[in-house]
This record gives C-alpha cells, sequence and structure tokens, in this order.
C-alpha cells in the first residue's frame, strides 16, 4: 500500500497566511499540520508516500525532505494548477502503479491515526472506503446521504442544501479501480475535478465502496477558527516540559512546553501552552490554548487562545484572543495622541478591534 499526501492548492480561506506560506505547513501546537499525517500514515506501515505540490512547492520540500525523518520516502509529483483531487489522483498515476493507497488531504487532521482503516480495508473487498463524520454545517464539504442498511446512496460536494450532516472526511481509502474514475469524470461547477464525484461514479458503476463514521476527533484546518480549534485539541494532551529558561517573578500554572533556548522572565503562564526556542516572553500573560512559535518576542503583553508564527512579536498589547499571528508580524501600542488604530493590514486579512 501506498500513500498520496496532497500539499497543493490555494488555501483562499486562509489569507493572507497562503500568501506567503503552506497551508499545510501551519503550526498546530508548533508542528506543521501536514506532519500529524505523514506520522499517521508511517505509523499505519506505509513508506511510499507521493507528495502532490502546487506553487508553495518549495516550501513544502524544504519542510518534507526526501522523508526519511518520518521513515517514510517521498516522491514529489508537481501539480500545474489546483484542478481538483480527482486531477491529484490523476496525475499521480504512475507513482501509484497497481497499488492500493490511502489519500491524505494534507491540511486534515485526524486524531487516532490510520492505522485501524487501513487494516479494515485490507481486510475488506471494497473499492474505495470512505469516512464521514457529523457537522454542524455540512455546505462547505463533501456530503454524503445513507441508506436504510448505511450503504451509500449519494455523494455531492459542498451542496446548497446538504441532505444529511454527514461530511467526506480528507481520508480515503483505493484500490486501482479509482483510476478509471477518475479518468471518466468531468469537471465541476467550480471547475475541479472532484474526488466525490469519482467516488460517485464507482458506486454508479457496480463497485463496492465501504463509508465508516469517524468516531474520533477529526478537523479540516482550512479556516483560522479551525486551527485555533484543532491547535486547542492537540494541546489538551500536551506533556509538561520545562527545559528553556524560567526567570525572575514567573508563575507556571498547568501543562507548559518550554523549548530548550526559550526565555520567559516575570510572566505567567497558564498552560496548556507551548512556547518554541529562541522565543523571550517578558513582563507577559501567555494564557490557555496558544502556540508561539520559535523566535518570537513577547514583551509587556497578554494573549490566549491563539497561535503565533516564527519570529512574531508582541509588545505592550492586551489582551489578544483568538488570534493567529504570521510569521516575521509585528503587534504593538499605537501612540496616544492621536487616539487611532493604526494599520497596515495585508491583502486579504481580518482584523477585529475592540471600539
Ligand atoms: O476536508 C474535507 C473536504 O476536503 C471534503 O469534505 C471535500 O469533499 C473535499 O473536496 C475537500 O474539500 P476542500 O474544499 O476542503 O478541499 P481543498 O481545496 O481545501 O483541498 C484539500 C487539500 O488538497 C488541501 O491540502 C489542498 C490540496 N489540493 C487541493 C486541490 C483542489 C491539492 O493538492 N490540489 C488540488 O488541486
Amino acid at each position: 500500500m501506498k500513500a498520496l499526501m496532497l500539499a497543493g492548492g490555494r488555501g483562499t480561506r486562509l489569507r493572507p497566511l497562503t500568501h506567503t506560506s503552506a497551508k499545510q505547513l501551519f503550526p498546530v501546537a508548533n508542528k506543521p499540520v501536514i506532519f500529524y499525517g505523514l506520522e499517521a500514515v508511517r505509523e499505519a506501515g506505509i513508506t511510499e508516500v507521493g507528495v502532490i505540490t502546487g506553487e508553495t512547492g518549495a516550501e513544502v520540500r524544504a519542510a518534507l525532505g526526501d522523508g526519511s525523518r518520518f521513515g517514510l520516502r517521498i516522491t514529489y509529483i508537481p501539480q500545474d494548477a489546483p484542478r481538483g483531487l480527482a486531477h491529484c489522483v490523476l496525475i499521480a498515476r504512475e507513482f501509484l502503479g497497481d497499488d492500493d493507497f490511502v489519500m491524505y488531504l494534507g491540511d486534515n487532521f485526524l486524531l487516532g491515526g490510520v492505522q485501524e482503516l487501513v487494516s479494515a480495508f485490507r481486510a475488506g473487498d471494497y473499492e474505495a472506503q470512505i469516512l464521514l463524520a457529523a457537522v454542524d454545517d455540512p455546505r462547505s464539504y463533501g456530503v454524503a446521504t445513507l441508506g436504510r442498511s448505511g450503504e451509500i446512496v449519494g455523494l455531492t460536494e459542498k451542496p446548497a442544501e446538504p441532505e444529511s450532516d454527514l461530511a467526506i472526511v480528507g481520508v480515503y481509502l483505493f484500490s486501482p479501480a479509482i483510476h478509471e474514475a477518475v479518468r471518466a469524470i468531468g469537471p465541476s461547477a467550480r471547475g475541479e475535478l472532484e474526488i466525490t464525484d469519482a467516488v460517485q461514479w464507482l458506486i454508479a458503476h457496480g463497485h463496492r465502496v465501504h463509508s465508516h463514521l469517524v468516531s474520533g476527533y477529526w478537523k479540516d484546518t482550512g479556516r483560522a477558527r479551525d486551527i485555533l480549534e484543532c491547535n486547542r485539541m492537540v494541546l489538551e494532551s500536551v506533556e509538561p516540559r520545562l527545559d528553556g529558561t524560567v526567570a525572575g517573578r514567573t508563575e507556571i500554572i498547568g501543562r507548559v512546553v518550554l523549548e530548550a533556548g526559550a526565555v520567559v522572565e516575570d510572566s505567567v503562564l497558564r498552560g496548556p501552552i507551548v512556547i518554541g526556542t529562541g522565543t523571550k516572553i517578558l513582563r507577559s500573560y501567555v494564557g490557555p490554548f496558544t502556540s508561539i512559535a520559535d523566535n518570537c518576542m513577547l514583551e509587556d503583553a497578554e494573549i490566549e487562545y491563539s497561535i503565533v508564527f516564527d519570529n512574531a512579536s508582541v509588545r505592550g498589547v492586551s489582551r489578544i484572543g483568538e488570534s493567529i499571528i504570521g510569521r516575521d508580524a509585528r503587534v504593538l501600542p499605537a501612540p496616544r495622541t492621536p487616539a487611532a488604530h493604526q494599520l497596515i493590514v495585508g491583502d486579504h486579512s481580518t482584523v477585529r478591534l475592540r471600539a
């Protein structure tokens, strides 16, 4: 069995962060989200992984390398434009050969790994296995309708009026039968070759497709609030570790990871939180569910339920919550006069200010 990991696409819902970074590399508890997927693939006993890359290919290659750090062998498969998930299967034909494979969307986070799913697929007699999860608003997902005995009756991509609340999770298992399906379908209304349509094609042509309800935690980290939520979930079970320097009158409460080379002085850290190497926290408060990456600076600041990327700084500002602060970003207090917000906000940014 092989794996096909999707790390292309545009990430429009995460602009401006995706203007400069691949969304699959966004940090969740200070680790790129795609790393969790790659580790899950390896734990399932798979070593051959094809990685689809798009315009952020160079950054993805730099982060994943040849895969050896994960115990994997990675083959990169560049995609000229985000032409859809089924298009990814189409261009990976040579790499995949006649093997079964797990297709994993690089921005999906699935707690509990894929080992059991892979075993179930190996033991079963199916051409495809999809995962489903009940969600509050299924309109931004592929949606499945099930029949009385749990069989899949229909699959629709991002329906305006969903017939069920069962979203398709971004982890699929396929036999080589999928190759005929991705060749047979045409582009959807949004101009993409949809994997949802390819699976629907398999069903319509009498192939056996199995669906499995996800019992554990799953998140598509395609939107800011989903990344924050996912970050919270991972931090919930973080093992505390204080390898950095704690100085002055610092108070540490709950589960805190302080990497070697990080410095905290005269501050309050209320876990669960992770703080990366080279980061300095001075006279600040860092509250629950916050991840601060490497080489950041927090000075006279208060922050909670947030993610701060590498090299960012927050000075003299309280209190920041539910925020994502990008690489090299600076958050500073404005001068007292005039009493105005001073903003240099990148294209497609969202800023919410207290009036
Ligand atoms: O997360 C689950 C959902 O993922 C499913 O419910 C949907 O049925 C499925 O179509 C997909 O929807 P999204 O709109 O979330 O897909 P997105 O465009 O975000 O792409 C998913 C991943 O695949 C992402 O890591 C980018 C990558 N990708 C995407 C496209 C369209 C590629 O590598 N190439 C592509 O052409």
